[in-house]
This record gives C-alpha cells, sequence and structure tokens, in this order.
C-alpha cells in the first residue's frame, strides 16, 4: 500500500527537478466570511494565485518555473507559445523569457478578442515578444504554425522550445503539486481541514493538484472546472500527466479515473473565450462580498460553477473548500463591453 510522503518530503523529490525561480511564493491563504456568509454553507477559503507575481500573477508562475526551466537546461535562447489572443500563458512566458534574458515569440489565434490591443495582449507586446497572428479555428490547431516558426527560427540559427507541448505538461504540473504542500502546511497552522478543492483547470493545474492530495494523504476532493471543450478525453489526458509525473519523481502514486473530477458544464452558451452570464455574474458577487477580482473566462466560471455546487448540495454545507484563484485579471480590460452588458 501506497504510504503518504509529508510536505517537506515532497519539496525535497520535486526540488531535484531543473527549476527556475519565478514566483512570489507561498501565496496566501486567506478565508472568505462574507463569501461564506452570503452562500449559507461551506466555509471558503481562497488560495491566491493570482499574487503569483511575474506580470501580473496566475497559475502559469508556478507551471512556467518548470517548464522554462526545461528549455533553458536544453540551451534554448527563444522561448516559444501559443494560444488564443487573451492567452494568460503568453503573457506569463512572455514575462518569465524577459526574466531569463532569453526571447520570446508567440503565435496567438486570430479570434474575436485580436483585434484590439488590450490586456494580455498589450502586455505580451510591452514584455517584449514577437507575436504572430494565425488564422486557425481553435488554439488546438495552433501547433503546424508553432512547429512552422520554430522552423524559421531555426533557419535563422536560433534555438527555440516550445513551452508547454504534451511532454511539457508534467513538469508544469509539478508547481501545482508543491501548491499542495504549501495549502498542507498553511492548513495545519490555522487547525483546518480541508474537504473540497476547486479550481480553473484543463491541463495541468488540476493533475498537479490532485498529485499533491493523493502522495501527501491530504484526503481532499479536488473538483475542476475547465474553461475550455477539448476534442480528446480529459481523464485520459490526466492520468497520463500523473503517469509521468510518477516516472520523473521515481514514485508509484497509485491513480484511477475515479480520482478525476473535471466538470465542462460551466463552460457557458458560447464556448470558450467567451463571457458566460453566471461567470459575470459570480465575478460581480465575489468582488462585492470579499473585494478580489476574478476574471470571466476562467475563474469566473469556476466560482458560477464553486456557487452552483452549493446550491445543489454537492458541495456540503460543513465542508470546508479551498477555490484556487488562478489568475488571468488582464483580461477584465479586454472584456469590458461584455462586463459591462451583462451586468
Ligand atoms: C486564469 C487561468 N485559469 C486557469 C487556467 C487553466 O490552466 P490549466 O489548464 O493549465 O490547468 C488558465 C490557462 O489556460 C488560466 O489562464
Amino acid at each position: 500500500m501506497f504510504q503518504p510522503i509529508s510536505p517537506a518530503e515532497l519539496r525535497v523529490l520535486i526540488n531535484r527537478q531543473p527549476r527556475v525561480r519565478l514566483g512570489h511564493l507561498p501565496t496566501p491563504l486567506e478565508f472568505c466570511p462574507r463569501l461564506t456568509e452570503t452562500l449559507g454553507g461551506p466555509k471558503i477559503y481562497i488560495k491566491r494565485d493570482d499574487c503569483t507575481g511575474l506580470a501580473f500573477g496566475g497559475n502559469k508562475t508556478r507551471q512556467l518555473e518548470f517548464t522554462v526551466a526545461q528549455g533553458i537546461e536544453q540551451g534554448a535562447d527563444v522561448l516559444v507559445g501559443g494560444a488564443g489572443s487573451q492567452s494568460n500563458h503568453c503573457r506569463q512566458l512572455s514575462a518569465a523569457a524577459a526574466k531569463q534574458g532569453v526571447d520570446c515569440a508567440i503565435v496567438v489565434v486570430k479570434d474575436h478578442k485580436s483585434g484590439t490591443i488590450q490586456g494580455n495582449l498589450l502586455l505580451d507586446n510591452l514584455l517584449g515578444a514577437h507575436v504572430e497572428m494565425v488564422e486557425v479555428d481553435s488554439q488546438e490547431f495552433l501547433d503546424e504554425a508553432k512547429e512552422e516558426l520554430v522552423a524559421r527560427l531555426e533557419r535563422d540559427g536560433r534555438k527555440p522550445f516550445v513551452v508547454m507541448q504534451s511532454a511539457n505538461r508534467p513538469f508544469g504540473a509539478l508547481g501545482y503539486a508543491l501548491c499542495v504542500a504549501e495549502l498542507a502546511d498553511q492548513f495545519e497552522r490555522i487547525k483546518e481541514t480541508p474537504t473540497t478543492v476547486v479550481v480553473c483547470s484543463g491541463s495541468c493545474t488540476q493533475p498537479g493538484l490532485i498529485f499533491g492530495n493523493q502522495v501527501l494523504g491530504m484526503d481532499m476532493r479536488v473538483i475542476g472546472i475547465r474553461p475550455i471543450q477539448w476534442s480528446y478525453n480529459i481523464k485520459e489526458a490526466f492520468l497520463g500527466v500523473l503517469k509521468r509525473m510518477n516516472e520523473v519523481l521515481g514514485m508509484e502514486v497509485p491513480f484511477s479515473k475515479s480520482d478525476i473530477l473535471n466538470l465542462d458544464q460551466y463552460i457557458g452558451p458560447e464556448g470558450y473565450g467567451y463571457c458566460s452570464p453566471d461567470g459575470n455574474e459570480a465575478l460581480r458577487l465575489f468582488a462585492k462580498t470579499e473585494g478580489i477580482l476574478l476574471e470571466p473566462i476562467y475563474t469566473g466560471k469556476a466560482m458560477a460553477g464553486l456557487m452552483d455546487l452549493v446550491k445543489i448540495g454537492e458541495i456540503g454545507p460543513d465542508e470546508t473548500v479551498v477555490f484556487v484563484h488562478t489568475g488571468g485579471t488582464p483580461a477584465l480590460f479586454a472584456y469590458a463591453d461584455e462586463l459591462i452588458a451583462q451586468s
């Protein structure tokens, strides 16, 4: 039978991996008394990963500490990435590259937000990234554009490294296993026992949290709320990430499909990259009760999910819940019209 290890032991194991320091860690854990009272039920805590630093913070900081380190180890002089035009990943990758003294080149989808230089797109530019816009249906089809960009850079004698391709993701997830170690220490200090974690995730953050939860024997339910409908099976993808994390760390932590609960019903009627009425409402309620800003595409929708799960009794009134704020707030400014219209 698998024996859980301590947060300190997990840190030792993970810190054997290549890592560049990018974040302001540990991030605060805050109690949300007014939201708790408003929802009339579980105690709600928030893990402030919007305060991780690195150009306005967010969940990518923890991931990039390990994914960028892979590239730096291989001698990369330009970090390559790509996603939607309001990508938080691209903004934080641009900042990570600047901090490491290498270049950044990104391909972003020419989408309904790429016509205005605002929010994350503005920050990519200020951080000195080379940005190319490509016409594809969604970010899932950016691989070809990235390959083409890499080939061009190589022809120019550069050493590109593509961050967050699938082989790279398990390293990103290590950052979120460490986040659970922080949570374990923080809850130990306040003598509380968290029962459920709610997080917006579709690729790295949730598998990292699941790994940390299991390896430390925390016994929390980790509920992921995805912002996007991928074409692939998310449970299989997450199990693949968990398996690889085990290999990288030389461990045999057991995982099965039943450890993975990732919900798609809060993406909203218009899909990825568009506001949802429930998400915007949750964002406003949270801002008004706790003075903390979410954003409409990821964390607002995840908070709407948390509120709904409380309402339908899936999260019980006696629970202690941690909402992981994965950041993304610069996008607020790119969605001003929708945020005002849907209020
Ligand atoms: C603010 C925010 N939250 C959550 C996510 C989901 O992160 P991941 O899919 O890496 O777990 C992202 C990234 O896409 C994001 O930008």
